[in-house]
């Protein structure tokens, strides 16, 4: 099929690769003219893992091109929307502008029978508000989220977990035909994952559009259940990873998304709790969803512990104090520091005084962009030098395993903050250190 996918961020270009190596003819289309400088070099304007292999081996085939002009996308008989849609500066709701203006510069070079297909996430009643303006054209809506996680995101593409279509039904909520035939041109689109078993849901546009935030609300609320379970045990002297392992053995329950420690963040479960506590509000059902906001707060009061937990092992105050934190991205595997709790303590201990250095093995660029006023260093062992405490606050695969002893010898005090569960307490003891963490002894 010929394919455009609007948008090529973190969400737009993954997809655009992909559906290119599942055989597709793909344009995507950006209009950050630098991005699509590197993409069509085949470079990936970001960190992610498989991303320039898939972009080279994609590229390879002539079936993937990039543009910043928008006519290019005439002749595609799908189109992807995969536009940002971050909260409003100083509001919960989210920002709709790059959704209305991807629509509006696309409008003109519909066909009839084309389908559109929104991947962005957005508040539930704004397919409706697409579909309708999308009225005249003969093209179709399709709400088709996306659920892939940033560090997979290619598998995650790939390999989907479910695959949600949310087409135009009639007052039964039963598939209309011009529903049923965007089904099938969808289907079309992923025949290869359709042929690997992967469930399907095809349903209205209101329930495809709250598939995707009741998912991530119900992640949030699983990682701030066990953050609260870590105040528990911080009150108690109880260990939150083991109470994780014990209640996680309940496959009702499942230990996946308990890991207790500095919390989410990033460029989607924060904002997506928020916009849809805010369009809660609008539909007048706010009282549904107050226990989000509950969950943001458990959430926020993570990173200040993290804080008052430096004081305290630095003997009561961290002003001139030496602090290395290891990480910067909101999550291993990524450069993104939206939202990054490492990145927040690491700034909160800095306007606190402290002399903080930041590592990180690709977010550096990024974080130093984002606050100028943090010191940078390359590598674990240079932030480390002469630290009074070493925090670790995103846990890379080379934090997790990085060697007490080898850190012992350019440090000025044997003093660990475990932000995320990770390393084995009795080790570190061992060799001569002070451990803490969130939720454990
Ligand atoms: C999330 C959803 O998982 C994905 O389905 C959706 O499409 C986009 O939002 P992502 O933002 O890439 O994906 O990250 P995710 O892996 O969900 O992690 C989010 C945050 O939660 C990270 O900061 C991570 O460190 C934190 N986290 C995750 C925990 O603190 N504890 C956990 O047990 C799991």
């Amino acid at each position: 099929m010929r394919i455009s996918v609007i948008g090529c961020g973190y969400l737009g270009a993954v997809h655009a690769a992909s559906m290119a190596q599942l055989g597709h003819d793909v344009i995507g289309i950006d209009v950050d003219a630098t991005k699509v400088h590197a993409l069509r070099a085949g470079r990936a304007p970001f960190y992610e893992p498989g991303l320039p292999e898939l972009l080279k081996d994609s590229g390879a085939t002539g079936r993937l091109s990039f543009s910043t002009d928008m006519a290019d996308a005439s002749g595609s008989d799908v189109h992807f929307i995969c536009v940002g849609t971050p909260q409003v500066h100083g509001e919960f709701r989210a920002d709709l502008t790059y959704v209305n203006a991807a629509i509006a510069a696309l409008r003109p070079h519909l066909r009839p029978g084309d389908v559109v297909a929104g991947k962005s996430t957005v508040p539930v009643g704004t397919a409706e508000a697409i579909a309708e303006s999308l009225e005249g054209t003969g093209a179709v809506l399709v709400w088709n989220p996306e659920f892939l996680r940033e560090g997979f995101a290619v598998k995650d593409t790939l390999h989907p977990d479910r695959l949600v279509y949310g087409v135009p039904t009639d007052d039964e909520g039963v598939p209309t035909a011009e529903g049923a035939r965007a089904k099938e041109v969808l289907d079309e689109v992923y025949a290869t994952p359709l042929s690997e078993h992967t469930p399907l849901v095809v349903t209205d546009y209101a329930t495809a559009q709250l598939v995707k935030v009741a998912a991530n609300s119900f992640l949030a609320t699983k990682i701030s259940f066990i953050n609260a379970m870590a105040e528990l045990c911080e009150a108690t002297g109880a260990d939150v990873t083991r109470l994780a392992d014990a209640i996680g053995y309940d496959a009702r329950i499942g230990r996946r998304f308990l890991n207790a420690g500095l919390g989410f963040g990033g460029g989607c479960l924060p904002k997506d709790i928020r916009a849809f506590m805010a369009r809660a509000g609008e539909l007048g059902v706010s009282d549904a969803l107050s226990f989000l906001r509950e969950v943001d707060s458990i959430n926020m009061r993570r990173r200040v512990r993290m804080v008052d937990l430096a004081r305290e092992v630095c003997d009561g105050s961290i002003v001139g104090k030496r602090i290395a934190v290891l990480g910067a991205a909101f999550k291993p595997d990524s450069d993104d520091v939206r939202d990054s709790p490492a990145l927040s303590v690491a700034a909160q201990m800095q306007l606190q005084g402290a002399h903080v250095t930041v590592t990180d093995p690709q977010a550096v660029a990024n974080a130093e962009a984002k606050w100028p006023d943090l010191h940078f260093a390359e590598t674990a062992l240079e932030a480390a030098k002469d630290a009074d405490v070493v925090l670790l606050a995103t846990e890379w695969a080379e934090y997790r395993e990085v060697e007490p002893d080898a850190l012992a010898e350019v440090v000025a005090h044997k003093r660990i903050l475990d932000g995320r569960n990770v390393l084995e307490p009795a080790v570190w003891r061992a060799a001569g250190w002070t451990y803490r963490a969130l939720g454990r002894p």
